[in-house]
């Protein structure tokens, strides 16, 4: 079985989206441990509510190599096959990279290249788009690129608010994460 290590910032609702996956039996992983960089990231809660191993990494005012390497040592001491960003809000250096070199994945709510970074879903409703979406990819150093593995689009509605495409957008992302690791795992 395949170990996975997840990587939250906050509500962690796509972490959420896997763990039932595995607990369904639709998953064929194990979620060695999930770690958010934020001590109060709802996630961790849910984490533990769970009972999978929950770790509070605090990322504030920490160098970004020094804290790859704290990142490294807790996903190699749980044996992890597969990074997955899940709202992981912080850019990855060499060291983690490197590290885990085509094995980490993340997941953007838009259809990268368009609208990288913070706000995906307001940048793409600002601009017009009729058509957005969710990708999972690859991680590179760049934000929000590298290689893409699947893409899920979402049309935008005539009367939508950010907040009626952001959850539209929120339950694409949920099954195509899913999708997406049920394709991955099979080849690693
Ligand atoms: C998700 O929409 C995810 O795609 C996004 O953060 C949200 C986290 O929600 N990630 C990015 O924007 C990465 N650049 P969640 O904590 O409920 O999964």
């Amino acid at each position: 079985m395949k170990k996975l290590g997840i990587l939250i910032s906050g509500r962690g609702s796509n972490f959420e989206a896997i763990a039932r996956a595995v607990q369904d039996g639709r998953l064929q992983a194990q979620i060695a441990v999930v770690i958010s960089n934020r001590p109060e990231a709802k996630g961790l809660e849910t984490a533990r509510a769970m009972g999978l191993q929950a770790v509070s990494l605090p990322s504030k005012g920490v160098e970004r190599s020094a804290y790859d390497r704290q990142l490294v040592q807790v996903l190699r001491q749980n044996n992890v096959d597969l990074v997955c960003l899940a709202g992981f809000m912080r850019l990855l250096t060499p060291v983690m990279i490197q590290a885990f070199a085509g094995r980490i994945i993340n997941i953007h709510p838009s259809l990268l290249p368009a609208f990288p970074g913070l706000d995906a879903q307001k940048q793409a409703f600002d601009y017009g788009v009729k058509i957005t979406g969710c990708t999972v990819h690859y991680v590179i150093e760049e934000m929000d690129a590298g290689p893409i593995l699947r893409q899920a689009a979402v049309p935008v509605l005539p009367n939508d608010t950010v907040d009626d495409l952001s959850k539209r957008i929120l339950a694409a992302e949920h099954q195509l994460y899913v999708e997406t690791l049920q394709d991955v795992l099979t080849k690693i």
